[in-house]
């Protein structure tokens, strides 16, 4: 890593570098089996530490699943969630849905549960009075630089929601007050493309640009 700060901005190929990791980065859910190198994964495991947070309240706490019964509970957690989700579809949509790969939790080699801690101290409850929120959205802020530091080395994540919380932090036996934010399935995908998978399935088109009111 470079010691020392770039002196104004950064460099005009490191900028081309970088809009290209948006553009490239995607939502993986087809992982090649081969496991990830620890000595990476623990550097992109910085981005959490070199987050944002609400009043550096740092409340993202990370679980990594590894036994085969702790992959399994999270499976059949999933299972089930999606297939609750499936029957609030109708007709073409549930015809649509069935046929989407939502999560490569079969297949990926680390699989991290990361969690908000809501009954974190730290930050003394700065920024959190009106909006709290925000504690969990320093938890998403985590996951996006994790995301992207990944995707520079080539490792995809694919980041599943559609689980019932309450019971994996159950089975998890995470502490009291943790709330889960993202189940994260990491290792080297299958394949790039430029266009979100869910696109090139038919089910949601991504916008030419964000919706920006004036006022
Ligand atoms: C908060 C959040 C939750 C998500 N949950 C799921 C999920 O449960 N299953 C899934 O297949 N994709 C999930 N995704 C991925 C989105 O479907 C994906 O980001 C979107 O389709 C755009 O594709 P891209 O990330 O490849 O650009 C989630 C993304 C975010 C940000």
């Amino acid at each position: 890593m470079t010691p020392f700060a770039p002196a104004g901005q950064f460099s005009t190929a490191f900028r081309n570098d970088f809009a290209t990791l948006l553009r490239w980065r995607r939502d993986v859910r087809r992982f090649r089996t081969d496991p990830v190198d620890p000595a990476t994964l623990a550097r992109c495991l910085d981005a959490f530490t070199l987050s944002p947070s609400v009043g550096l309240s740092q409340p993202s706490r990370i679980v990594r699943v590894q036994s085969a019964a702790m992959r399994q509970a999270a499976l059949d957690n999933f299972e089930a969630a999606n297939a609750r989700a499936l029957a609030g579809y109708e007709g073409d949509a549930a015809r649509k849905y069935a046929t989407l790969k939502l999560a490569g939790m079969r297949e990926a080699p680390v699989q991290l549960a990361v969690f908000c801690d809501e009954a974190t101290r730290s930050g003394k409850g700065l920024g959190i009075q009106t909006m709290p929120e925000m504690l969990r959205y320093s938890v998403v802020s985590a996951i996006m630089q994790f995301w992207l530091m990944l995707r520079a080395e080539g490792i995809g994540l694919g980041w599943v929601s559609i689980l019932e919380p309450e019971a994996l932090s159950a089975a998890l036996a995470v502490p009291a007050g943790w709330r889960l934010v993202g189940y994260l399935c990491i290792g080297y995908p299958e394949a790039q493309s430029e266009e979100p998978e869910l696109q090139a399935e038919g089910w949601e088109t991504r916008a030419a640009c964000p919706e920006i009111l004036e006022r």
